[in-house]
Parts: C-alpha cells; structure tokens; sequence
C-alpha cells in the first residue's frame, strides 16, 4: 500500500498557522506536504497532489513585492483552497478586488453561510463560530466566483467557483477556535479532492518499518538515546524493523531528571530488549564544567562532550554503517525555511549538533515526515508508556542550564530531587497536562530559614510553569496557591539543603522558560 497515494499540497505564505493545516489534513487521515508559496513550478508538479490549500499570510497582496499565486496550480486540473491571504489571491487573480486595511479583525466572528457550497454541506448549521485574523478583506468578488458565506463586516467570508472545485474563505478553519474547521477541511480533502483515508497510524508503522528494512538490509545502525520522546520512538521503530541491528548509545551526564539514567535502560533495555550501551559519564561532564558559569559555554562544553563520548563509542563498536537520528518534519520545514531565508520565525534551535564526517555513516531519519503528535501516537501504538510520550520537553543541555551558574553535582542532586516532587505532584493533581512546560530551577544563593529553633541558611529553588502553544511566547502558569504551597512545603520538608521556594511570575517575552 502506498500510504502516500493521496495527497495535499499546502502551499506556505508565511502565516503563523501554516503548520496547524497540515496537521488538520492528516488528522483526516490524508498525507500532505508544506512547499514555500515560490516552490518550483516542477516540484510542485513532481509531486502531484490530489487538491492544493493555500495558506494564510502576514502580508498585503497590495504590497511590493508580496507573495504571489503561482498560476502552474490552475493548470493541473486539482482543487484548490485559499484561506485567508489564500482567497484574497485568488480573487485578485480572477478579477476582483481586495481592499486594504490598517485595522485587523483579530478572534471570534460569526459566519453566516448563504448559499450552496461544497464545503459545509455537510454542517447541519448556518451560522458558524469560526477564527478570522485579517487585515485585508475581499471588497468585490471575482466574477467567477459566488459568495457562500457573510458576516456582518463582510458580504465574502467564503467563495466557490462557479464551475470549478476552486474555493476561499476568509477564516480560519486550521485553527481550534473554529469549531467546524476540521469537518470543512476533512470535507475538501475527502469529497473535494477524492483522497482516501490511507495515512493511519499503523500504516504509518507498516510503511515505515518496511522502508527501514529496505533501506538498511543487514547492515548495523547506530542511535543516540536522550531519554527524550523523539530518540525513544526512533529507537521503537527502528528495533521493530530491525531488531539487534539497532545499537543505541544512551549517555548518563548527570543533568538529567530524576532517576531518568536508569528509567531509559528499565524500559528500553530491559522492557523492550533493545540494545543499549549506557556511558555513565556523570564526573565527566562535573569535571568539564567545573568553574564555568557563563551559559552559551555551559551549552557548548556540555554539547561537545556530547559528541566525544558518543564519537568514541561508535568508533569501539563494530561495523556501525548508519546512523539514525529523531528529525521531525517540522525540523525539516524550519531548515529548509531557513536556507532560502523565507521562514518568518525561526526558532533557534540550541540541539547538539551533528558528528564529524570522517564517521562516515549513512544517516537515517525515520520520522523526518511525521509532525509531533504523530509520533506521539506513533510511540504509543508501538508499546511506549503514554506517561514518557507526553512528556513536558526537556533541553538539550538538561539540568545544566537550570542550575544557575557553576554546576556541581550536589546542586544536580538537589534539582533533580525538587524537580521530582514538582512534577510528580502536578501528575497528582491532573495539572501536568494543563501546562506545556514545568521544572525547578536550582538558585546558587543562600537564604535564611527556621527549623524548630534552629536557623537554616540553605539554597533557594524556583518552580517555573508556563502555558504556551509555540514556545516562541508562553504566559506563566496560573497555579493554584494550595498546589504551590504544598509543593512547597513537600521540598523544603524533604530536601535539607533548601530553605525557601519561590514562584516564577514572569512571561516571555521578556523572560525567556529557561532561566538560563
Ligand atoms: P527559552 O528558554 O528559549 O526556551 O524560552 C524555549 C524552549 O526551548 C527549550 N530550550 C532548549 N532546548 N537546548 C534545547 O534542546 C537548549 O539549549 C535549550 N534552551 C531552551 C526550552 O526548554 C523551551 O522548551
């Protein structure tokens, strides 16, 4: 079965909730790829979609210079829907008019749908609650196209072609606020376009574990475990593929959480039967750090270590020919948007980098087009824990860049064991899902506390929680009191070296998550 038969082109203007598109698309169970708005004409040919969306964008189509429709898309034959920056285009292109406007609609409106459309026939509803952010709006239709939908600041909220499968709406149905989004895009790609529904998570796994094997034959390949969940799905499908022909090196730095050294190896080792190597490099990298406080070389000694101790491993280890590694597509979107310079935000990506050539091996990347909750089920279906899928994400450099400063190994233990208590109670109080991100931080300062009649003068820690989508902006997360005040109570009772907790009240920007 070719899981990749049916498919949607999502071409990218630069809108914020490009990404949210596609994975609307294969949440309908439909595969589907993200060019740049000025893709080569014949890639986008070569690769031959079922239907085309294009997304929104931050531009005006009134601008110099703003992003244009590629008229290749109108010759082969395919529908095509326009959001947002998307309708607009099309209706320019097809003779009518899109107005300007300093002013944004930004949130909630009310569409009212008013005439026949292929596109929310199926809703047993007129009136739709749906997300609009728009500067811009269509003033005069294309005379091709028939309104279908209005609100009250806009007689073209949607559009459909009189004669062909070419349709705009102004909203946004990617987004979670538009209710019936993802029926209307399940009914483009399925009706519309005729895709089936072949892009399912075990078929994803069956695909995939037969590439590998093809890929591989009989050859050895190498993997670095982190403990993360990308590394850990890797190494679930890959031994599924191909069993003791996986060898993951999983290196203890001692900056990791809680008891996570011997968790990798109980669960992947042990569970699983995976072939792990454990380096435990703890003194190592205490030595290596040793006096260092400044943070971007803190990353990079705890980075190159990285690299030398792994290098060395595989150079020890026999006929090693590949190495695999945990991409993921939205990596792959990222650097390509970074090499031609179109991507609009390019989150830095602090990742330890890549190992030196004279290796020589092939690289592998297994899940380079799966987004992150895909590999999240992935995970899942292939027998990981759904406690270790979901988890919060954790840094490269771990606890070494939670521990302010100089790093010793009495403040690892001392973080780690805080960190512990944190997220162990919000698991208890079901708030660990409500935040994208929880930790403690380690504060290198001593502050005064009472024991009974003795007075204290021990370490401080911060807890830090924050809610956010994209990482890029996070609001900090509004806890309740008690929660704090018994996490609080839990660490100081249980950790002799910490006399004071304190809460992180601050959003990014201006602060960042990380404290370092
Ligand atoms: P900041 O602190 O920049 O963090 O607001 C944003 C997200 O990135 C993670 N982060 C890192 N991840 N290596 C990583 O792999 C790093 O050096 C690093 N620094 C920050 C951070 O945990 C948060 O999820």
């Amino acid at each position: 079965m070719d899981i990749k038969q049916s498919k949607i082109l999502i071409l990218d203007y630069g809108s914020q909730y490009t990404q949210l598109i596609a994975r609307r698309v294969r949440e309908a169970d439909v595969y589907c790829e993200i060019y740049a708005w000025d893709a080569d004409s014949e890639d986008i040919k070569a690769f031959d979609p079922n239907g085309i969306i294009l997304s929104g964008g931050p531009e005006s189509v009134h601008m110099a210079g703003a992003p244009t429709l590629n008229k290749v898309i109108l010759d082969m034959n395919v529908p095509i829907l326009g959001v947002c920056y998307g309708m607009q285009l099309l209706n320019v292109h097809f003779g009518g008019e899109v107005e300007g406007s300093d002013e944004k609609e930004f949130g909630y409106a009310e569409v009212n749908v008013t005439g026949e459309s292929d596109l929310f026939k199926t809703l047993d509803h007129k009136q739709l609650d749906v997300w609009m952010s728009h500067g811009d709006k269509v003033k005069s239709l294309g005379s091709v196209f028939n309104a279908t939908a209005n609100t009250t600041s806009t007689p073209f909220a949607a559009c459909q072609h009189k004669e062909l499968p070419i349709y705009g709406v102004q909203f946004h149905p990617e987004v979670e606020h538009t209710k019936d989004g993802r029926e209307i895009l399940a009914q483009f790609v399925h009706k519309v376009c005729g895709c089936e529904k072949l892009w399912k998570t075990d078929n994803i796994i069956d695909t995939h574990v037969d590439n590998i094997r093809s890929l591989v034959g009989e050859e050895k390949v190498l993997l670095g475990l982190s403990g993360g969940v990308d590394s850990s799905v890797v190494a679930a499908l890959m031994h599924k593929a191909i069993g003791k022909q996986l060898v993951c090196v999983f290196v203890d730095t001692g900056l990791l959480r809680h008891n996570e050294g011997d968790d990798v190896m109980t669960v992947m080792a042990e569970k699983m039967d995976i072939n792990v190597i454990r380096v435990n490099a703890q003194e190592r990298y205490y030595e290596a750090l040793k006096g260092e406080s400044d943070p971007e070389k803190k990353r990079k000694i705890i980075g190159e270590l990285f690299i030398r101790i792994f290098e060395k491993e595989a150079r020890d280890l026999d006929g090693i020919q590949w190495l695999a590694q945990g991409t993921i597509y939205p990596d792959v979107i990222e650097s390509a948007g970074a090499k031609t310079g179109k991507a609009h935000v390019i989150k830095s990506h602090h990742n330890v980098g890549g190992l030196p050539e004279d290796l020589e091996l092939k690289l592998i990347e297994p899940l380079k087009d799966l987004f992150k909750d895909e590999v999240r089920q992935l995970g899942v279906n292939l027998g990981l824990a759904a406690e270790l899928v979901h988890r919060h994400p954790f840094p490269g450099p771990g606890l070494g860049v939670r521990i302010l400063g100089e790093i010793k190994a009495e403040y690892a233990d001392i973080l780690a064991r805080a960190d512990h208590i944190f997220i162990q109670e919000l698991r208890n109080h079901d708030l660990y899902h409500k935040t994208s991100q929880a930790f403690a931080v380690f504060l290198p300062v001593k502050s005064v506390g009472v024991v009974g009649d003795a007075r204290r003068y021990e370490y401080v820690i911060a807890l830090r929680a924050v809610e956010t989508i994209d990482f890029m902006t996070a609001r900090w997360a509004h806890l309740p009191y008690e929660f704090i005040d018994l996490v609080s109570r839990r660490i100081i009772n249980e950790i002799a070296q910490v006399s004071r907790v304190v809460y992180d009240v601050s959003s990014k920007p201006p602060a960042t998550i990380e404290w370092e």
